[in-house]
């Protein structure tokens, strides 16, 4: 157990830096056995801090120091302390320089920050707090410098030597090694910088910017990938194009780079001119992809690059304001994957993660502000809330503003504080300033955490003509916030009537002639609406396009559900009336028996689906998939995983052996031959197809098992091969799953992506996904525990998508848990913590339940020497 408690950093603290970097310089000489980094920084006070005298302090970690001088002198080693993760330099002038020499050791990093090794590469990850793993730095992001980065290593190993900016010199060393040096004309915060060296190829292209100025891009991959580059060249060419023609924003250096790395914490990291990526959210063909992973891919990309401009060139004052940058691009990545592919389902997707994942993290013990107002470790704040809460923030402001004012805001806040380190304040100051907007009340959405509840209740007065809608907002208490303050919430809303036609929303007797969609503004604690001129009572549409990140109740009809999934016109509430509908029939089998009657009118509009050619089938794909296991947790008070398992299953099934024919249909219909493209359009036949595949081989349907075995040997794409397989895989077919599953071993074992998948679609499945063959697939030759794709595949997907197996009754699953999570806080605490969630919601759960996981979290704190990322989380859950 872990004796000293890790200190708590607060909002309120911020004081500017004591001393600002103007320049610094970079020297590093890379071998085998570590690394020698030389480090010139040239210092001044910050004329605006009041600590006038206060030491130079550095931060540091896990560095080796081997000399600092000051102004050109070596300092004795009484004439600074060496606190380990502080270099405390005492009687510093008005400017100087300091020059550091650490020595750092690369090939045993296995925390993946600051500068490691992955499959031979040198590379770096300095986000958020990685460059001091580097030097003695101050090490925050309001403190912006010029870099210079001279790389020295052996010029046969590593020919390839990349860092910001533009290379300025190259040149030959003795002993066989070379030398790199990049200089960055853009002062940046430390957590850019970025270094890669290694064997890599290299794979160019171009684009010609709005203002004609030619940018060479680049990327570096292992040869073995080197097939696998198109698709992330092709998308940055098109976010390169998106982001002027939507916001304006003209890339700024002569080189833009991505390189691929298999070892990687997150998915990406947006160092200036120097992107590195996460292999799997990169590398991609046809063969080996899914076209979700070049969806994701291409979203990806895009928000790497557009974070050149909300990210880099305008940056964040301090961690509590990583929403700045993160809402932003999130926001600005979705509208761009909108803009390439169907909007509805990109809503539809985003939403489904807020409410599955986002509103479980609000409701749960690190339930946090967007802005938050503390942390012991801000790895564990790359969170959902930030991400897309922060996001949806963004988005409400973009529908209350409307598109013009929102990019005259933009265009503002990129104006105004171009080269700044700045504020979610000054973000919101600069939308008001544009649009002359009031966003006092909006502000509470950085502020207050948990999920707004919006209760809506209605009634008609027929003799008058009139609806009216009382809606109540309520905000949860969360950890160290209580009684919250109503926020303003942007509410969209639409009217039917009977035949399904849009109605008038005529708010005062007077009006005629009203719009059909209205968008309310929900300010108070209550509200009431009134709608005039109507001769029945209408069907409403609520909260269209999910327009607002709240729950809202109201109770709904069957009825309603049924008539809102083929009426509205607003997509999204098409699928989520059918969301509701099929929520409402899975609940209300749980805990009966089986029996009881499933709402037959479920397997009528399935049907209507499944042979509805009008609509748009990437909807349609969508309306088909009925709601996780997880977000049927998330919808529980006391959730008893096993029985919400059952019900959910018995629903699926039900629905596959009435629609038989129809599933049989629509597979052949959608199964063309042709090329591989990735229109949506395309990816909706394909989605349709394995949806029904994987339908059919639940029931047994042999018909199907042949469909599937000759889809998976012969598929020309990675969809097609791993949809059968998923399929195959979660039948009752045992000698076919295990047959396809060792075929696709065979012939993919030598790429990791696609190795990680094979992995993944085991552990998820509630077939194969038991504990034993969990610890098998630990064993496997494949797995690697340094790696965090592969813990993410296997571990990760068995605790987070295999819910029956990790809930087993007898607690194994969450003992496993727990064990895994303490090996690997020795090795790696971002990945530790970030398994820590599914045991993080052992509130959520039935008794039985809770008990056991409370007690493997127990365990955790328990252990020796834990990293303050597992304390925070395993602290906060406990308490
Ligand atoms: N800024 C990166 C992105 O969102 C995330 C990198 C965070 N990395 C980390 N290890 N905390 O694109
Ligand atoms: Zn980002």
């Amino acid at each position: 157990m872990r004796t000293d408690q890790p200190q708590t950093i607060y909002l309120s603290e911020y004081k500017v830096p004591a001393y600002l970097v103007e320049q610094i310089e970079l020297r590093f000489e890379l071998f085998e056995d570590g690394a020698r980094v030389h480090s010139t920084l040239t210092v001044r006070r910050n004329p605006e801090s009041q600590e006038t005298g206060k030491p130079l302090e550095l931060d540091g970690d896990s560095l080796k120091l081997e000399s600092v001088a000051l102004n050109g002198e070596t300092l004795e080693s009484t004439a600074y302390e060496d606190r380990g993760d502080k270099l405390v330099v005492p009687d510093v002038p008005e400017q100087f320089q300091l020059a550091v020499v650490t020595w750092i050791e690369p090939q045993n990093n296995t925390r993946l920050e600051g500068l490691y090794k992955s499959s031979g590469m040198f590379c770096t990850q300095c986000e958020a707090e990685g460059f001091r793993c580097i030097t003695y730095y101050p090490d925050r992001p309001d403190v912006m410098a010029r870099f210079r980065t001279r790389i020295e290593a052996d010029k046969s190993a590593y020919p390839v030597l990349l860092s910001n900016g533009n290379p300025v010199e190259q040149g030959d060393l003795d002993n066989g090694r070379h030398f790199v040096t990049w200089e960055d004309p853009f002062p940046k915060p430390s957590y850019l910088f970025a270094l890669v060296a290694g064997d890599l190829v290299e794979k160019r292209d171009s684009f010609t910017t709005c203002s004609g100025r030619d940018i060479d891009l680049r990327m570096y991959v292992e040869p073995r990938n080197s097939e696998k580059c198109d698709f992330a060249m092709d998308s940055l060419k098109r976010a390169m194009r998106w982001d002027e023609e939507v916001y304006g924003r003209e890339y700024d250096l002569d080189i833009f780079m991505i390189v691929a790395v298999d070892d990687f914490n997150m998915g990406a990291m947006e160092n200036k001119g120097l992107n590195i990526f996460n292999s799997s959210c990169v590398l991609a063909s046809q063969e080996t992809a899914t076209d979700a992973i070049f969806q994701r891919i291409e979203a990806i990309v895009a928000h790497e690059y557009f974070h050149n401009w909300s990210g880099n060139r305008v940056t964040c004052r301090d961690w509590f304001q990583l929403s700045l940058k993160e809402g932003f691009t999130v926001f600005r990545d979705a509208q761009f994957s909108a803009d390439e592919g169907s909007p509805t389902v990109k809503r539809i997707e985003d939403a489904t993660l807020l409410r599955t994942a986002q509103f479980a993290e609000d409701a749960g013990p690190m339930a946090h502000p967007v802005r938050p107002a503390s942390y012991i470790e801000i790895g564990n704040f790359y969170t959902l809330t930030i991400y897309e809460k922060g996001e949806e923030v963004v988005r409400m402001i973009h529908n209350l503003l409307g598109s013009e004012m929102f990019r005259k805001g933009s265009d503002l806040y990129f104006e105004r504080h171009d080269g700044q380190a700045v504020t979610t304040d000054d973000f919101v100051k600069a939308m008001e300033d544009a649009s002359g907007r009031d966003l006092t009340q909006f502000r509470l959405w950085y502020e207050q955490a948990g999920t707004p509840v919006l209760n809506v209740e209605d009634d008609f007065d027929a003799e008058q003509g009139v609806y009216r809608l009382t809606i109540r907002q309520t905000v949860p208490d969360t950890p160290g916030q209580t009684n919250k303050k109503p926020q303003h919430i942007p509410f969209a809303l639409g009217l039917l009537d009977s035949n399904g036609d849009a109605l008038p929303l005529n708010m005062d007797a007077a009006e005629t002639d009203a719009p059909t969609e209205r968008v309310l503004e929900i300010t108070g604690a209550e509200h009431r609406f009134e709608f005039y001129g109507l001769d029945e009572k209408p069907v409403p549409s609520l909260l269209r396009d999910f327009s607002a990140p709240v729950r809202v109740h109201y109770p709904w009809a069957r009825e309603q559900l049924l008539f809102l999934m083929s009426h509205d016109p607003d997509g999204f509430n098409r699928w989520d009336a059918g969301q509701r509908l099929a929520i409402d029939v899975i609940q209300s089998l749980i805990g009966h028996d089986d029996e009881t009657e499933i709402e037959p009118r479920l397997v009528e509009s399935y049907r209507g689906l499944l042979n509805n050619d009008s609509l748009d089938q990437a909807l349609v794909a969508k309306m088909l998939q009925l709601p996780s296991e997880n977000y049927l947790v998330e919808l529980s008070e006391q959730a008893d995983v096993p029985s919400i398992h059952h019900a959910r299953e018995r629903v699926l099934l039900h629905l596959a052996n009435a629609l038989r024919d129809d599933l049989l249909a629509c597979y052949q219909r959608n199964n063309q031959a042709g090329e591989y493209e990735l229109t949506s359009d395309a990816i909706a036949r394909r989605s349709l197809k394995n949806i029904a595949l994987g339908w059919l081989l639940h029931i047994g349907d042999e018909e199907a098992l042949a469909l599937a075995t000759e889809q998976f040997q012969n598929a020309d794409n990675m969809t097609d091969r791993l949809g059968a397989l998923r399929a195959l895989v979660n039948s009752g077919f045992d000698q076919e799953r295990t047959e396809a599953l060792d075929a696709f071993y065979e012939q993919f074992q030598h790429d990791p992506q696609v190795v990680e998948m094979w992995f993944s679609v085991q552990s998820a499945s509630h077939k194969t996904g038991q504990l034993p063959h969990i610890r098998h697939l630990l064993g496997h030759e494949a797995f690697d525990w340094k790696n965090p794709n592969k813990v993410r595949s296997v571990v990760g997907a068995f605790a987070g998508q295999n819910l029956p197996a990790f809930h087993n009754p007898d607690g194994s699953g969450y003992e496993f848990l727990a064990e895994v999570i303490c090996r690997l806080d020795d090795s790696n605490p971002q990945i530790a913590a970030r398994l820590v969630t599914p045991l993080s919601r052992w509130k959520k759960f039935a008794p039985t339940y809770s008990e056991q996981m409370k007690k493997a979290l127990e365990s955790i704190r328990d252990k020796e020497a834990l990293s303050k990322d597992v304390y925070e989380v395993v602290h906060k859950s406990l308490a």
